[in-house]
């Protein structure tokens, strides 16, 4: 039998090659491309879509909005059937544009957008409001800040989905091969890391996939 050398790349491409087109997504992913907005890679997409089908949430809480793209493959994957999504975003240029894309792509209702920084938000949110599916996707070095309450904000079956935890690889490098700038991030998150796969209330598993990927359940 011959067996052959397969490198990530080519995987990569002809994963992607296979991925499923939506007009709506598309056009939000080119307007990002286009203006510097970052945004779930392409497999991030599909796992998220993936996962969210299995566990049809009803409350989910986003953090990080920037133009809403990640918000409609949420809203997608579920063909709208939730009660709420609460995302929370607070560049301003990027709300202007994630407020138009709500209007455009959701019901009226589904979507709640805050317009504060995260911390402030979870500094005040009721613990007694549980979501069944937390996407974060900010600011890396606040994960494991932000873990805390996330937690408590999680009741039993919950899903924590974390996306960039590798930071374009550099968190699988050693703290004395990233620039002093960087060092930060690279420790907070490999404590988030630690943090999410010790905990003995969370089930983990670390992917890799885009950026790197980690998905909890609270036991
Ligand atoms: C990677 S982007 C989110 C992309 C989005 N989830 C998507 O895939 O379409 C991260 C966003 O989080 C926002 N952000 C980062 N830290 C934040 C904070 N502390 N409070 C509110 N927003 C924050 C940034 O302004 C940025 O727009």
């Amino acid at each position: 039998m011959v067996s052959y050398d397969i490198d990530d790349m080519r995987v990569q491409d002809f994963i992607a090659s296979l991925h499923r087109h939506d007009d709506d997504l598309d056009d939000l992913r080119k307007y990002a491309i286009d203006n510097d907005v970052p945004i779930i890679r392409d497999e991030t997409r599909d796992f998220l879509n993936f996962v969210l089908k299995i566990e049809k949430p009803r409350k989910i809480l986003e953090l990080g909005t920037a133009i809403a793209y990640s918000t409609l493959v949420i809203y997608k994957a579920l063909d709208g059937d939730l009660d709420k999504i609460v995302t929370v975003e607070n560049y301003e240029p990027r709300i202007i544009d994630a407020k138009k894309n709500i209007d455009k792509f959701f019901d009226k209702g589904k979507v709640e957008l805050i317009e504060k920084d995260i911390t402030e938000y979870l500094d005040n949110i009721d613990e007694k409001d549980t979501y069944d599916f937390i996407f974060l996707d900010a600011a890396k070095a606040q994960y494991i800040v932000w873990l805390p309450i996330l937690k408590k904000l999680m009741r039993k079956g919950s899903v924590l989905l974390a996306d960039n935890i590798f930071k374009d690889g550099e968190v699988l490098e050693s703290r004395y091969a990233i620039i002093k700038r960087d060092r930060t991030i690279h420790k907070r998150m490999r404590e988030f890391l630690h943090e999410i796969t010790s905990d003995t209330e969370l089930d983990t598993t670390i992917l890799n996939i885009g950026d790197g990927i980690s998905v909890s359940i609270k036991k």
